[in-house]
């Protein structure tokens, strides 16, 4: 049986591959911050070599973009080196290493989507200590699976949820247009995760779901396919609410799955579709 830790577990990620997994397949090991903090570094060895995992996900992060501009020692410790520390551990029992990475390690300023070979400029704490994290995973293993996406919605905090509560407040929203990316359920990305590590085929690899929108787009898109009126007004990035502040070309493109032809992301809208009906059932 494959034993695979899923550190940060808690999180939109980590519980998405936590409720598609096959138990039968897999013996788990879920942490998160009140279990273990990925920044302690003799108790992330330690907890490595008492359970030997065959596989290490890293899911745990300082998600939240303000808080890492206004504190990025705290970003650095858990984006950058927490990603080291399992890193360590993964070299150290042979295990193979999953990290979760972003589009923001990119500057979006592109015109065209970002494959894997485009060069990295980050113009965010977040953006930076999430290149800085890539950079330990890819100095300390080398069965590594480095995965960027964007705009991951799944169970907690994000955009989906944050437009259907305003929607349902009757609240006008102010949302950029001049935003572009590929919304990217986090169920999908899970199956994704838990495919690739059944192979050898490391490195880096953008995963998004197909397709490109505005936030804008995006909005209008969660209200019809919800059913709901919502008062969405069209904004341009510098109007819009802090965490909207983002890349305004955010969309990968998914170009080592696609040439290998290791794996296909569904439609971002079907996706959304699957997200939506699972959230009401
Ligand atoms: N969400 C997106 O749009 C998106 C897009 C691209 C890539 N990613 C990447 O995907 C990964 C997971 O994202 P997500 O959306 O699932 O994030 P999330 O929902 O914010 O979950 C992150 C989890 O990590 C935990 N954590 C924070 N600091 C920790 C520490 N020191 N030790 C252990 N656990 C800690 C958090 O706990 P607390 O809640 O207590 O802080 C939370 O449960 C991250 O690497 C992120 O950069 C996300």
């Amino acid at each position: 049986m494959l034993k695979v830790w899923i550190a940060g577990a808690e999180g939109q990620i980590g519980t998405a591959i936590n409720e598609i997994l096959d138990p039968l397949e897999m013996e788990t090991f879920n942490t998160d911050r009140a279990e273990l903090d990925i920044t302690n570094t003799d108790e992330v060895l330690s907890f490595g070599e008492i359970n030997r995992p065959d596989v290490i996900i890293n899911c745990a992060a300082i998600t939240d973009i303000a808080l890492c501009e206004q504190n990025p020692e705290l970003a650095y410790r858990v984006n950058a080196l927490g990603a080291r520390n399992l890193s360590l551990v993964a070299r150290k029992v042979g295990a193979k290493m999953v990290q979760l990475s972003t589009d923001d390690v990119f500057d979006g300023h592109a015109e065209k989507p970002y494959s894997e070979f485009d060069d990295t400029n980050p113009q965010t704490v977040y953006g930076a200590s999430k290149r800085a994290g890539e950079n330990y995973v890819k100095e300390f293993t080398h069965k590594h699976f480095i995965i960027r996406s964007s705009w991951v919605y799944g169970k907690g905090n994000n955009f989906v949820n944050g437009v259907l509560a305003a929607a349902k407040r009757g609240e006008s929203m102010s949302i950029p247009q001049d935003q572009y990316g590929s919304p990217t359920s986090a169920k999908d990305l899970a199956r994704l995760i838990l495919h690739l590590i059944h192979t050898n085929e490391y490195g880096t690899y953008h995963a998004t779901c197909k397709g490109v929108c505005s936030r804008y787009e995006f909005a209008q898109e969660i209200l019809r396919q919800a059913g709901l009126q919502g008062q969405l007004c069209p904004g341009a990035t510098n109007e819009a609410d802090h965490y909207l502040a983002r890349p305004a070309y955010a969309v990968l493109d998914n170009f080592i799955l696609r040439i290998i032809d290791l794996y296909a992301m569904p439609v971002w809208q079907a996706s959304l579709a699957e997200y939506l009906e699972e959230r009401e059932g």
